[in-house]
């Protein structure tokens, strides 16, 4: 246990991380099946790593970037940013970051004094909750709708802001839902927004995969909330690249300063060679993004096929985005999702996340991620029935 005198009240607020804990545990397990990890199993396009190969040769990542990112990609950034997500932008309003996360933190360390409310629809990634902890904010979790599939609960939203409320955050396609807030449901946030003076801060890091027809929206494409949206976005998903920590984000151009203004001290630039990776993935072909969406989505209808197997134990909204979904657990067990998670652990070797770590509504649920290979999931599906059928 750390000596709480030196260790500050906001960091020891933070409890250990669910999803690193049962990564910790599954590496005790021989042969797991691992279902816990929201990232990507492929491997980076070649085209993509072949760019940086060359910026690494040509002597161009030796010395750090312009702070917000090199400019050639940031325009390349605004030209996306029109074509994908409706927003007219230009390169003062966009800020190149080390992968979404730290756009995010950047923007909530910008945006949030000590002891302001965050507005967080939950489930949702517990890295937004934590941030905002850090920032000295206050997390302030307004449950979605789960009948409907998650979806966002406008009433209790505006009846969760005070006069300290500062911002919401949210992430459609959700980690760990899988729900794609409809662009009806995002217009009526905006309302909420634009009346209380909020800003929205979005992570957008599944943007690219919805399925069955659903579309993703951009909150920041509505002209009034051009001074009210902070949007972060990542190469992460979009291309298999996780590793290389590369994101980006945008928001008005008086904002951008404010926020660089904590990017500086964090970080200073995003991983050059990153950037010219990056460059290469926009203006490269667009098919491995294809490709990904159709193998998630393939994934996506084998879950749910095996889950429709087990459905005396888990009850589930199917996914319309992301890689990931968030079954609730009919047993009594479930009552405790980091217990019937670690028991799923030791006597199924099945490696799962509990949903208690998306927020207090996320217990009674695990989270399932399906950017895995199709036989990881009959593996996982196989054992589970064993023990639980
Ligand atoms: C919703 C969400 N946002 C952000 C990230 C991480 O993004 P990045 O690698 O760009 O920092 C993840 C990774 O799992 C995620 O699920």
């Amino acid at each position: 246990m750390p000596d709480n005198r030196r260790v500050s009240r906001r960091v020891m607020e933070i409890g250990k991380s669910a999803i690193h804990e049962m990564t910790r545990l599954s590496k005790e397990v021989e042969d797991v099946a691992f279902l816990s990890w929201a990232k990507p199993t492929s491997d980076t396009p070649d085209h993509i790593k072949e760019a940086a190969i060359l910026a690494i040769k040509n002597g161009l990542v030796s010395g750090y970037s312009e702070t917000s990112g090199l400019p050639v990609l940031r325009e390349e950034i605004v030209r996306k940013l029109k074509r994908d997500n409706g927003i007219d932008a230009n390169a003062a309003q966009v800020l190149v970051t080390v992968g979404a996360i730290e756009g995010l933190a950047a923007a909530i360390m910008a945006l949030v004094d000590p002891g302001d409310e965050v507005i967080l629809p939950t489930p949702t990634y517990s890295t937004h909750i934590r941030q905002v902890v850090i920032a000295s904010g206050k997390p302030v979790m307004v449950p979605t709708i789960e009948e409907e599939g998650f979806v966002l609960d406008i009433a209790a939203i505006r009846k969760a802001i005070t006069p300290r409320t500062k911002a919401i955050i949210y992430c459609s396609p959700s980690n760990p839902t899988g729900t794609v807030f409809s662009e009806g449901q995002l217009r009526e946030l905006a309302e909420v927004a634009l009346e209380n003076d909020l800003t929205v801060i979005t992570d957008e890091a599944y943007e690219y995969f919805t399925y069955d027809g659903h579309k993703h929206f951009s909150i920041a494409s509505i002209p009034e909330m051009r001074k009210h949206a902070v949007s972060c976005y990542t190469f992460t998903k979009t291309y298999a690249m996780t590793g290389w920590r590369i994101g980006y984000l945008h928001a008005d151009e008086e904002l951008i300063p404010q926020i660089t203004k904590v990017h500086i001290p964090f970080a200073i630039c995003a991983p050059v060679v990153s950037q010219y990776a990056a460059l290469a993935a926009l203006r490269g072909a667009q098919d491995c993004v294809t490709g990904f969406r159709e193998h998630y989505r393939a994934a996506r209808d084998l879950m749910c096929e095996r889950l429709d197997r087990l459905n005396s134990v888990f009850e589930y909204q199917r996914p319309r985005g992301s890689y990931l979904m968030f079954p609730r657990i009919l047993l009594e067990e479930g009552k405790d999702s980091a217990g019937f998670c670690k028991t799923l652990l030791r006597e199924a070797k099945v490696s799962t996340t509990p949903g208690v770590a998306f927020g207090p509504t996320g217990e009674r649920h695990l989270r399932l991620s399906f950017c895995v290979p199709q036989e990881e999931i009959h593996k996982a599906f196989d054992r589970i029935e064993a023990f639980l059928g």
